[in-house]
C-alpha cells in the first residue's frame, strides 16, 4: 500500500536519511523504532508530503507523494512530533476550524466531527479549552485531528510521549482502536509499545534501516546467533558452591546470584551453553531444578542489531 523508494534527505550538509525503502502493507500497525535523530520524524514528513525528500519515491498506492500532493493527503492522516495545538479554543472549535482546513464538505463537517469525538472518547470536553486538559486529552484531540476526515492511512510521531502509565494504557488501545481497517504508522523510543501495538517494526539508526520484520521474527534472527548465550540456572541447594561450579565452565564469560535463588549467566556469544552446563554442574554433584535461556526484550533486540550494524561495518 505505501512504498519507499531509496528515500534520502539532506538538511543542509546533513545527511538525515540514507536511502530507505520499505513496504507497508494495508491495514498493518507498524512501528518506525530507533533512538534519537535516527530519522524516523523525517521519514513521516516526507510520507506524508510535508517535507520534501533530497531524493527517492514514496507511492500511496499509485500515487507519488509529491506528484499527486492533494489526493495522497486527502487519505493521509497526521500527527506531528509536536502537535500544535490552539490553547484558546476549545476542541470542538478546533476540530471545526481543521474540518474546514482539510476541505470536509459542509454537510459531513457535523456528522465527522461527531464521529471523531465519539471515537476518542472526547464528548465529555468538547467545550472545555484546549489549554486546559490534561497532556493525554490534548494528544487525544491532536490524534482527533488526524482522524477528522476519515483517512485510510494514520501517521502518528511519537502518539505517547510524556504520558503518565495510565494515559499511556488508554492511548495505546484507543490507536489499536483506530487501527482496525486502518493503516497506521506511529514512531516511539519505548520498545515495549512496539511490541504492544505494532504487528511489525522498523528499526532505523542514524538515517539506515537496519532491521525490519514482526516483532518476534527480530527476536527470533538474534536469538538464533545468540540463543543459549544469556541462561537462568536454578539449583535444589548449595547456590553459592553451585556458581563457584559454573564460573569453571569453558564458555561463561561471567556468572552470578540473581534475585530469586538462582543463577545468571552470560557466556561467549555464538554458542549455546546449556548442554556444557548442565553437563559441569550435574557431574560436580549439584541437583538442577531449572535451566533455561533468558527471554530478550526489545531493547536487548535493538543494541544488538545496532552494535551488529557497526561492526558489519568495520
Ligand atoms: N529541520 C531540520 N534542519 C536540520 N537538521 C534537522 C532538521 N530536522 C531534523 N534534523 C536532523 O536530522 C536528523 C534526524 O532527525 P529526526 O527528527 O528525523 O529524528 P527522529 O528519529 O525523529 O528523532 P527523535 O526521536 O528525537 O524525534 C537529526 O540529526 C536531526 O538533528
Ligand atoms: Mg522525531
Amino acid at each position: 500500500m505505501i512504498k519507499v523508494d531509496n528515500l534520502v534527505k539532506f538538511y543542509g550538509e546533513h545527511q538525515a536519511l540514507k536511502g530507505i525503502s520499505c513496504n507497508i502493507n494495508k491495514g498493518e500497525i507498524v512501528g518506525f523504532l530507533g533512538p534519537n535523530g535516527a530519522g524516523k520524524s523525517t521519514m513521516m514528513r516526507i510520507i506524508t508530503g510535508y517535507l520534501p525528500a533530497t531524493s527517492g519515491y514514496v507511492y500511496l498506492d499509485n500515487s507519488e507523494v509529491y506528484e499527486d500532493p492533494i489526493s495522497v493527503k486527502k487519505r493521509i492522516g497526521y500527527m506531528p512530533e509536536n502537535v500544535s495545538l490552539y490553547n484558546e479554543m476549545s476542541i470542538l472549535e478546533y476540530l471545526k476550524f481543521f474540518a474546514m482546513l482539510k476541505g470536509i464538505p459542509k454537510k459531513q463537517k457535523k456528522i465527522s466531527i461527531d464521529n471523531t469525538i465519539e471515537l476518542t472518547g472526547l464528548g465529555q470536553y468538547k467545550h472545555r479549552l484546549i489549554g486546559h486538559l490534561s497532556k493525554g486529552y490534548k494528544q487525544r484531540t491532536g490524534l482527533a485531528q488526524a482522524i477528522l476526515n476519515d483517512p485510510d492511512v494514520l501517521i502518528l510521531d511519537e502518539p505517547t510521549s510524556g504520558l503518565d502509565p495510565n494515559q499511556l494504557i488508554e492511548i495505546r488501545s484507543l490507536i489499536k482502536n483506530l487501527g482496525g481497517s486502518r493503516t497506521v504508522i506511529l514512531s516511539t523510543h519505548i520498545l515495549t509499545e512496539v511490541e504492544d501495538m505494532c504487528e511489525r517494526a522498523l528499526i532505523i539508526d542514524k538515517g539506515v534501516l537496519i532491521a525490519e520484520d514482526t516483532i518476534k521474527e527480530l527476536k527470533r534472527t538474534m536469538d538464533a546467533e545468540i540463543l543459549g548465550s544469556n541462561v537462568e540456572l536454578k539449583v535444589l541447594k548449595n547456590i553459592d558452591n553451585a556458581l563457584m561450579a559454573v564460573r569453571e565452565v569453558t564458555g561463561v564469560k561471567q556468572a552470578y546470584k540473581g534475585n530469586s535463588d538462582n543463577i545468571l549467566i552470560e557466556g561467549e556469544s555464538g554458542i549455546d551453553i546449556r548442554p556444557v552446563v548442565v553437563k559441569h554442574i550435574v557431574n560436580s554433584g549439584f541437583d538442577i531444578l531449572e535451566i533455561k535461556s533468558i527471554e530478550r526484550s526489545l531493547e536487548e533486540v535493538f543494541i544488538h542489531l545496532t552494535a551488529k550494524k557497526k561492526k558489519d561495518k568495520n
